[in-house]
């Protein structure tokens, strides 16, 4: 390649660097692992990654916290860090065999508010002016903890002073060093063999860098100083949290979701929402949820997991794990657990749970019932009370409801038991045993009537109604 010719695309080599002891948030869970908007930080760092196409991407991790390589799922290559000896130190564990000559970019698992973009438009300008070091800064009305950019008189970039070392003078700098560097491979390596950590917190700095590498070092201001958030404690991952939701709950009214309440209504960034459908107040949709178009969800519900079709309505109720085809009505006040599968046109009324049950087309489970690993069958209407027995303190049994079933108020099954299709159950049957297609099952107690009680209970209690 001829010298200053453009890198080709593609040959980028990112850094992530994810192997902080995270002291400040006071954690047994590793920093980069804390979710923001239901996703581990560090996944953020690598979805930004990704925008880039990189040639490789290397994750610096700490190989004694738990959980982090699976969170990774595969993705990147890890680096060990296994002393925590600060950011400089962190990257320098990269091998020999990693360290390209192309641009290196470097970022911090604990910003999670980058934009892909932002990302993107920094490495075109390194590209651009084939600058040595190119750094996003921010400005901040707090830049306290963040550190600093420093600048001669005509305002070129000099020098970033870390706040612990910073003088009373370079802490009202407001300029601050964001932590997403893009590098010229040549330079980078040799240079940081060359870091000392002679500072306050005596570890190797990253930043120290801009004063052993030579040639163009330039900065790039970002726009959205939110993007720059680097999370170092609850209170940071709070405010991370509520830019975040911001963000999520702006892109689906873009697309066409009605939110009624965004400062009331939380949903994760994995969640996907079809045009025209209205969420209401109080409403959580956490995990890979995924909801169809015209659908009215909430007020007070919670979806977890679960995948809901087209033309539902869902009030005040939960949903874990859940499948819900179209046209169908829930709640208030239900609660659907993993492994429930509703069919279209269901109804599933007030106070009723459902867990790891098949509930077939245009059936209906209108008040207060549990079924409990059953299938039932299309068009059956279970009676307000019913209740599968599906637990014999031993193992759990399966009910089985044929299409058509009608199913009075009150019915126990006690599982494993099958109710033919189109066979009918009275009110207040406990049953225990098969039911044939269309036959009727009845087991409760002959009524006696016995005429003219009240009145000698009355005269007997000398009780006078008002
Ligand atoms: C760092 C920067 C600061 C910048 C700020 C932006 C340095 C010296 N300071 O400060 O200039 O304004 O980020 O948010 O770089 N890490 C390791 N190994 C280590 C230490 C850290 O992998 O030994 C990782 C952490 O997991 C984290 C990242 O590096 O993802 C940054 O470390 P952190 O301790 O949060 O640095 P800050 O004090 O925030
Ligand atoms: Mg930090």
């Amino acid at each position: 390649m001829r010298p200053n010719s453009p890198e080709p695309r593609g040959s980028v080599t990112v850094v992530v660097l994810a192997a902080g002891k995270g002291v400040r948030m006071n954690s047994r869970i590793p920093k980069v692992l804390h979710p923001v908007a239901g996703r581990p930080m560090l996944l953020w760092a690598m979805a930004a990654a990704r925008a880039l196409e990189p040639e490789r991407t290397l994750v610096v991790t700490n190989p004694a916290q738990d959980g982090v390589q699976a969170a990774l799922n595969g993705e990147g290559q890890t680096v060990a860090q296994r002393e925590q000896l600060g950011t400089g130190h962190a990257l320098a564990q990269v091998s020999a065999a990693h360290r390209t000559s192309g641009p290196v970019v470097v970022l911090y698992a604990d910003a999670p508010l980058l934009r892909p973009e932002t990302l993107k438009h920094l490495v075109a300008e390194h590209r651009k002016a084939n600058a040595s070091v190119t750094l996003l800064t921010a400005s901040l009305d707090d830049p306290t903890g963040y550190g600093r950019i420093v600048r001669s008189r005509n305002d070129a970039f000099r020098d970033i002073v870390e706040e612990k070392d910073a003088s009373d003078e370079q802490k009202q700098i407001r300029e601050v060093n964001s932590g997403v560097y893009v590098f010229n491979g040549q330079l980078l390596w040799p240079a940081l063999q060359k870091l000392e950590n002679k500072n306050r917190a005596g570890e190797y700095y990253l930043t120290d860098i801009v004063r052993l590498i030579k040639g163009k070092l330039q900065t790039v201001p970002v726009h959205d100083s939110d993007e720059i958030l680097g999370i170092n404690d609850r209170r940071q991952l709070a405010q991370a949290e509520r830019v975040m939701r911001q963000r999520i709950l702006d892109g689906l009214m873009t697309n066409g979701v009605t939110i009624t309440d965004p400062n009331s209504t939380f949903i994760d960034a994995d969640v996907s929402i079809g045009q025209d459908t209205v969420i209401h107040p109080f409403t959580t949709i956490t995990g890979q949820s995924v909801i169809g178009e015209d659908c009215v969800i909430g007020p007070m519900t919670q979806l977890r997991d679960s995948a809901v079709g087209h033309g539902c309505r869902i009030e005040r109720s939960h949903l874990e794990k859940t499948k819900v085809a179209s046209n169908v009505m829930i709640g208030p006040f239900s609660r659907l657990r993993p492994g429930t599968e509703l069919a279209d046109g269901v109804h599933v009324g007030t106070h009723t749970e459902i867990k790891n049950s098949r509930i077939g087309p245009a059936s209906s489970v209108p008040h207060f019932s549990y079924l409990g690993d059953a299938v039932v069958g299309a068009n059956v209407n279970i009676g307000a009370g019913s209740i599968t027995a599906n637990w014999d303190g031993y193992e759990k049994n399966m009910t089985e409801i044929g299409d058509g079933a009608y199913i009075s108020c009150d019915t126990i099954f006690v599982a494993p038991v099958r109710i033919g299709s189109d066979a009918t159950t009275a009110a207040d049957t406990v049953i225990t045993k098969d039911v044939p297609a269309g036959s009727l099952a009845i087991g409760r107690p002959e009524i006696k009537i016995v005429e003219g009680y009240t009145a000698r209970r009355r005269k007997k209690k000398q009780v006078t109604r008002p």
